[in-house]
């Protein structure tokens, strides 16, 4: 056990208070007891405990369940196990209704209560954690903007989270537009390199003869128009994170002196004789198909492998669709507060269409939807009529545009399989006869298409 575990115990009987005192001693690092349930609200109020165990039947006004609730408000986190007399079912579902974790029965029988206060503490410790994960991926959320809620984007707000104190090297692939940079930032602002700087380079945008010195910076003289000694991009990122953007746009010769930096570390301004060192955190970035390129031969692939140690994907938005409403409204708020106009919102209709589009651009191409129809919508209600015409074409023809082969691919069949269902009146056996496959497979597909 890592944290401090708690125990209060509340009996009206002195006899059981000490009995169980003593049995359950060697499960917490502090046991006290009360004696009435205002006693305990009093002791629970000055003190922490994180398991109480209570006797239904309590002296005063206030029972054992009523105590529960009453902690239970107060600390949603305790855990509680009620003990019964009686040993009704009533009474120990009606504990289990106000939030017990477990009940006894009396006479006690302290074996027993020690095999179930050791899964209370081990219910405790994992509902705690759980808790601490939750926290921590809102923190994520919240130091760097990011909006979303699927799953998809919380596991990679989970990964952030669990390396961003490291310094492993993170490869972020996804889509353009898809916030690839925003999550960079993201493992920079949520890493103990927070106070350095936040280096971002993109080299798709550098011309070959910049390259180098942009990365490794130059000396005074070293060539024409070097007019004074500039540090480069791993100098500046010293205790700080260094962005590759675009990783893959950088050419062959380049490859391998950056991946001798990123191996020793140790590098020279262009024209310089001092070896310099940089401890930058490396974060790269692409939309394109690495593996791809390493099979290709135009990526190195030890560059790769160094590069990749831990691997972030972002899904592109049509594969996030949930997140779409949240993000419209995001960007509504954003966009009327910098522009100064009143707040808007978005009817019904619109919203659907915005959900439904395709989206080849991401997240910031709603984002730049949404900023347009900011400024150009007069109402303080946006309706379909003022969407760009292009999205509801993207729409209406996604199995076109916007899909990767497996998406179109199950698209299809998941229409024909939904029409052969309806041709055959929804019967399994026809429609597999008429798609040609086993009523298991069309079973099997049913599943995982949601048809029924
Ligand atoms: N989940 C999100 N929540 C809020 N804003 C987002 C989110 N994802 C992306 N954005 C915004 O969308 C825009 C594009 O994001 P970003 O520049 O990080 O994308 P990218 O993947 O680096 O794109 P590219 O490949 O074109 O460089 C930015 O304005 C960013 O703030
Ligand atoms: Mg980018």
């Amino acid at each position: 056990m890592d944290d401090p575990f708690h125990i209060l115990i509340v009996d009206d009987e002195p006899n059981i208070r000490s009995g169980l005192a003593k049995g359950l001693e060697k499960l917490a690092d502090r046991i006290e007891s009360a004696g009435s349930a205002n006693e305990a609200l009093d002791k629970f109020d000055a003190g922490t405990f994180q398991l109480v165990i209570a006797d239904v039947r309590l002296p005063g006004d206030r029972d054992g369940l009523e105590l529960i609730s009453l902690l239970r408000q107060r600390e949603p986190d305790t855990t509680a196990i009620v003990i019964t007399a009686h040993g009704t079912v009533e009474t120990a579902v009606e504990a289990m209704r106000r939030g017990a974790f477990d009940f006894i029965t009396k006479p006690v029988d302290l074996e027993l209560i020690r095999q179930q206060v050791a899964k209370a503490v081990e219910h405790h410790r994992l509902q705690t954690e759980n808790r601490a994960l939750k926290d921590r991926l809102a923190k994520a959320g919240e130091v760097s903007g990011i909006i979303g809620n699927c799953q998809a984007l919380k596991e990679v707000l989970k990964q952030i989270q669990q390396v961003a104190d490291t310094d492993a090297t993170v490869l972020i692939r996804g889509e353009s537009g898809t916030g690839k940079e925003l999550i960079a930032r993201a493992i920079h602002d949520l890493s103990d390199r927070s106070s350095g700087r936040f280096v971002a380079v993109n080299l798709g945008a550098l011309p070959e003869s910049l390259l180098e010195s942009e990365l490794f910076g130059h000396e005074k003289g070293a060539f024409t128009g070097a007019s004074r000694q500039k540090p480069g991009c791993f100098e500046q990122a010293i205790d700080g994170t260094l962005f590759l953007d675009e990783i893959v746009e950088i050419p062959a010769k380049s490859q391998v002196d950056l991946l001798r930096v990123l191996e020793s570390r140790q590098f020279f301004r262009v024209g310089g004789e001092e070896n310099l060192e940089s401890n930058a955190r490396i974060v790269s970035a692409t939309n394109r198909d690495i593996p791809q390129l390493v099979a290709d031969g135009s990526f190195r692939e030890d560059l790769y492998y160094r590069l990749n140690v831990v691997p972030v994907e972002i899904p592109p938005l049509r594969q996030r669709r949930d997140d779409i409403p949240l993000l419209v409204d995001h960007f509504l708020s954003h966009f009327c507060s910098r522009h100064g106009r009143a707040a808007k919102i978005v009817d019904q209709t619109a919203l659907q269409i915005l959900t439904a589009a395709s989206w080849p651009g991401n997240v910031r191409q709603l984002r730049n939807v949404i900023e347009r129809l900011v400024v150009t919508v007069a109402n303080d209600q946006i309706t379909a009529n003022d969407l760009p015409a292009e999205l509801a074409t993207t729409a209406s023809t996604s199995a076109a545009t916007g899909l990767t082969l497996t998406e179109a691919i199950e698209a299809a069949e998941k229409e024909t399989i939904q029409a052969a269902l309806a041709a055959n009146d929804f019967h399994r056996e026809n429609t597999a006869k008429a798609l040609g496959v086993s009523v298991r497979t069309l079973h099997y597909k049913m599943n995982r298409y949601g048809l029924h």
